[in-house]
């Protein structure tokens, strides 16, 4: 049996078979799952319209559900000389199925295949990294709360600066967390859109069903035209690395600042001792290993969007084989933040933070601010008491008066942690992800 679905009367070059097939047999697996859910929609679709009978139908679905089953306990593999999951999907029915297993492509293309598998693939990994962001905004504002009233330095130019807290440090990623949010609900809303039934790009003569096939997988809507459909190859992908790489960069600072306050030159904060790694030469050092690489890997996933641009940028409308290459830098983005996110949140939620950094006296200076703000409140010009100030300083005579009244919207005295968990709440629990899960546990028979 020709293992490719294209084989008709001449041999393939195995050098052309390799280069084109490229990473697809590994990468595909992971796209296993959706094509199955795929298939059974399209199938349940070609039925409704006539495109097969009852029964063939039915003998499919129990077959896809099989296959399913296979790729859900990690079985599922693309044989040698197969080049995509599509395929391998499509042979393993017309093994066992014969004819009704060659019938299922009617009315589709593996340019619409891939284009849903990965709109399905997306829509699943986007709902775990939303999972995921959550948990550590939730771990931020809590150590936020619980350390409201621990000040810090805060810093300019890496110059001592003003006070500031580890209510505002931790809250302040927790705030940013929930703008990468709305980046993340915005890809999600892009991606469920179903590309169905765009076939190779142009539509089908056959009259499908593209409503049904919307519905039965889930989607809000569907990508109407069919060259639009298309040409979301590489443009939902780069959208949804924006919200990925949204989230990455919050994280990248975050490592940077919690590297930097370990370091004993600050020591503001201790990473828990099974956080660290040790050295080969130096016995005394505990290196914030997790973070650097945690900065790093976060650093790289901020290239996604950019990566992904070069591969399709100047493409015109229409499919090319060059979008398959996005599915190499695309596909493993997802673990990569997902473990990025993970580690985050278990050291945040072990970090010791330092009571007694403003015992040392190299911080009064920062206290200048207050002074300064003090005496204008009473009366003297900002102008004159900033000079005052400033002359006492230069003179070693400035005594610091480390109370603080910061009162305004979003200060060390008023965080604002409650509104922020409410405009996260606002984002994240408006995203439906029950909706796909639903129609997908349905189309399983689950
Ligand atoms: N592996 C291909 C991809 O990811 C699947 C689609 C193949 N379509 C084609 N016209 N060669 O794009």
């Amino acid at each position: 049996m020709a293992k490719k679905l294209w084989e008709k009367n001449s041999d393939v070059n195995p050098e052309i078979e390799r280069f084109t097939v490229g990473r697809d047999r590994e990468l595909d697996l992971l796209l296993a799952r959706y094509d199955i859910l795929g298939s059974i929609a399209h199938s349940t679709m070609l039925e409704s319209i006539g495109m097969l009978t009852h029964d063939e139908m039915e003998t499919l679905h129990r077959e896809l559900r099989n296959i399913y089953e296979i790729a859900e306990r990690g079985e599922f593999v693309i044989e040698e000389g197969v080049e995509d999951v599509h395929s391998q999907v499509e042979l393993m029915l017309t093994r066992k199925l014969g004819d009704i297993g060659k019938k299922i492509h009617s009315g589709r293309s593996r340019n619409d295949q891939v284009l849903l598998d990965l709109k399905l693939f997306t829509r699943n990994e986007l709902k775990n990294v939303c999972q995921s962001t959550k948990e550590l905004f939730d771990s931020l504002i809590a150590q936020s709360n619980s350390h409201k009233d621990v000040l810090m330095p805060g810093y300019t130019h890496l110059q001592v600066a003003m006070p500031s807290s580890f209510g505002l440090w931790f809250g302040a990623y927790a705030e940013s967390l929930a703008d990468d949010m709305l980046f993340l609900q915005a890809a999600y809303r892009m991606c469920n859109r179903n590309p169905l039934g765009s076939a190779a790009g142009y539509g089908s003569s056959f009259p499908l069903n593209r409503t049904m096939t919307t519905e039965l997988l889930g989607f809000d809507s569907m990508n109407y035209n069919v060259v639009y459909a298309q040409m979301g190859r590489g443009k939902c992908e780069r959208n949804v690395a924006y919200a990925l790489a949204s989230v990455a960069g919050t994280l990248a600072k975050m490592a940077f600042d919690a590297c930097m306050f370990n370091s004993q030159n600050f020591g503001f904060v201790k990473l828990p001792a099974e956080c660290t790694t040790g050295s080969s030469i130096m016995p005394h050092k505990k290196n914030p290993d997790v973070f650097e690489l945690l900065r790093a890997k976060c650093n790289r996933l901020q290239a996604l969007p950019t990566d992904i641009i070069l591969i399709m940028n100047n493409l015109p409308s229409g499919y090319f084989r060059d979008l398959q290459i996005i599915k190499e830098l695309f596909l493993p983005a997802f673990t990569e933040l997902q473990e990025c996110l993970h580690m985050a949140t278990y050291i945040i939620e072990r970090i010791e933070v330092n009571r007694d950094i403003l015992e040392d006296k190299r911080y009064d200076a920062m206290f200048s601010v207050e002074t300064v703000n003090r005496l204008a409140a009473e009366g003297m010009p900002f102008r004159d008491a900033y000079k005052k100030v400033g002359l006492e300083i230069e003179a070693g005579t400035f005594t610091a008066n480390k109370e603080i009244h910061h009162t305004h919207e979003g200060s060390i005295g008023n965080l604002c942690n409650e509104q922020i968990v409410k405009l996260m709440e606002s984002i994240y629990g408006n995203i439906d992800f029950e909706k796909a899960s639903t129609a997908e546990n349905a189309l399983l028979n689950k």
